[in-house]
């Protein structure tokens, strides 16, 4: 049937008569957020390099900025780049209904059943439009991240004009470590959801054409 739709003289291309899984909006914001968080990481890890919070230093071959000036500079641009961007694709989530088509609800049963499907090799990604229990889990944890890092980055940032906000982290050094937390667990879903995109690589192809 698609077939002969797509050999009829006046057909639409078979491109088009393929259903919309990510608007342009969603794969713009998602690949901005990948540069900017990639040089949010990359400058944010020269920084801790200067006054490690655990000991160890990450390698300079990952950081960005050469010292901790340079890095600074690069974490305050970029940081304008994740935070408009971030605040358009959560505003645009909430406004297009997409959060909530998409996201929720992430339901206990099915999270405890996508999970030991995961774990057995049986997690079907037929649908790309129709995201797993896994899935809205890990998206949804990863959006609550972005906001924590940004606003316990704000603490650390202006911990005296913004000191009710520092305070509600425990104060400057516990919001430090808020930070660092925050930057795990995004890098973890970072490393996890790429593998994820190479191993369904429609998955990807959607996130790029949107089809
Ligand atoms: C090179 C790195 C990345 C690749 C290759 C990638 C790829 C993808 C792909 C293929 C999807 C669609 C998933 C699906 O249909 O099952 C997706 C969705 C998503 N990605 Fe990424 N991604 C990357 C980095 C990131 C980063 C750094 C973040 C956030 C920190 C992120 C957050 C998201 C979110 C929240 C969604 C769901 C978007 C929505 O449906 O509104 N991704 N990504």
């Amino acid at each position: 049937m698609a077939v002969e739709a797509a050999q009829a003289p006046h057909a639409a291309p078979v491109a088009s008569a393929r259903p919309l899984i990510h608007p342009a909006w969603v794969r713009v914001a998602h690949w901005i957020n990948v540069v900017a968080v990639l040089l949010m990481m990359m400058s944010g890890w020269e920084i801790y390099n200067a006054s490690p919070l655990f000991p160890f230093r990450f390698p300079r071959d990952v950081t960005l900025g050469g010292w901790l000036a340079g890095a600074l500079a690069w974490h305050f641009a970029a940081m304008w780049l994740f935070v408009v961007n971030g605040f358009v694709y959560v505003a645009l989530g909430f406004a297009t209904g997409r959060f909530r088509r998409k996201f929720v609800p992430i339901r206990p049963g099915e999270l405890v059943g996508d999970v030991k499907a995961a774990l057995t090799g049986r997690l079907a990604h037929d649908d790309l439009a129709v995201y797993n229990a896994i899935q809205k889990l890990l998206y949804v944890g990863v959006i609550l991240a972005g906001i924590v890092i940004v606003l316990s980055g704000l603490s650390i940032w202006k911990p005296v004009q913004l000191q009710t906000l520092t305070a509600l982290f425990g104060g400057y050094e516990a919001a430090r470590y808020v930070h660092f937390a925050a930057m795990s667990a995004i890098a973890g879903f970072v490393v996890i959801h790429t593998v994820m995109a190479f191993v369904v690589p429609k998955s990807l192809r959607a996130m790029i054409t949107g089809r």
